[in-house]
């Protein structure tokens, strides 16, 4: 088990990102919600050698793939990263919905293409779609701290969205435009072969779930990706939490819930 990173935990050995707030609103109500997060806690909590709360930047992203899928020592790396490849060309140029018409680039997706844990997104922000990567703004830091405080990095799970472009004024995407890239997001599923779908937020789990349910009801269980047996955890979104922090703790559980499940760490 790695040793904790003292910046990552506090003095009762929660992580801290869990109990940082947007300045002014929440902390007290997170640090009074944790006291139900000490239950599933661990007692031997894993936390990331690396800096909390930093996401790396999208080259090293890139770099850190590439270094995980260079060995060619089984055929399954290359099989895997040429699929993924091949896959984000033909979503580069994809026109299949109006959405193609604003953004200024595809969002394919990226991380560990062997990753235990794949998370899925609703769609790109304004970032986003200026980096060409999935949850690289705010949201995405808070997703990296989530990650650190597990132990993990974004080099270890695959992050990927249910639509690869931009709304416009981010609203959410329609059923027209999920649709539209399903068969983006289902492609990615099969390469990569994850043993775990975290679904952040509503739109992400109605998409992957095909249901209308509120979150709140979809949490705190296990599903199962329709027609097939691959586990899915639903949680709140992370751009949730930056205006909801009190949800923070709740999202602790979900994740050490998904960690009983499925070891993240990539192997
Ligand atoms: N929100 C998402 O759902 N996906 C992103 O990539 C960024 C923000």
């Amino acid at each position: 088990m790695p040793q904790p990173a003292p910046e990552t935990l506090d003095a009762l050995g929660l992580p801290r990102w869990l109990l940082r707030a947007r300045a002014g609103s929440g902390a007290g109500e997170v640090a009074q919600a944790t006291g139900g997060v000490a239950a599933v806690t661990d007692s031997e909590p894993a936390v990331a050698a690396s800096r909390a709360g930093a996401v790396p930047p999208a080259s090293t992203l890139a770099a850190a793939s590439l270094a995980v899928s260079a060995p060619t020592n089984t055929g399954r790396s290359a099989d895997v990263v040429e699929t993924l490849e091949a896959l984000r060309a033909e979503v580069a140029g994809c026109q299949a919905c109006a959405l193609a018409g604003g953004r200024t680039q595809t969002v394919f997706g990226n991380g560990n293409p062997h990753a235990r844990w794949m998370f899925i997104g609703e769609a790109p922000g304004r970032d986003e779609d200026a980096r060409g990567e999935p949850f690289v703004g705010k949201a995405g830091r808070l997703l990296g701290a989530m990650l650190n405080a597990l132990g993990l990095t974004r080099d270890e799970v695959y992050v990927a969205n249910v639509v690869k472009c931009r709304p416009p004024h981010n609203r959410d995407p329609e059923a027209a435009e999920r649709a539209a890239c399903r068969g983006y997001l289902d492609a990615q599923i099969r390469a990569v072969k994850p043993e775990l779908l975290i679904a952040l937020g509503r739109v992400a789990a109605a998409s992957l779930l095909e249901t209308d349910a509120a979150l709140g009801t979809l949490r705190g269980r296990i599903h199962a990706l329709p027609g097939s047996e691959l586990p899915v955890v639903v949680t709140y979104h992370p751009a949730y939490l930056l205006r909801q922090p009190v949800h923070k703790a709740r999202v602790w559980e979900d994740l050490l819930r998904a960690r009983q499940l499925v070891v993240p760490q990539v192997v």
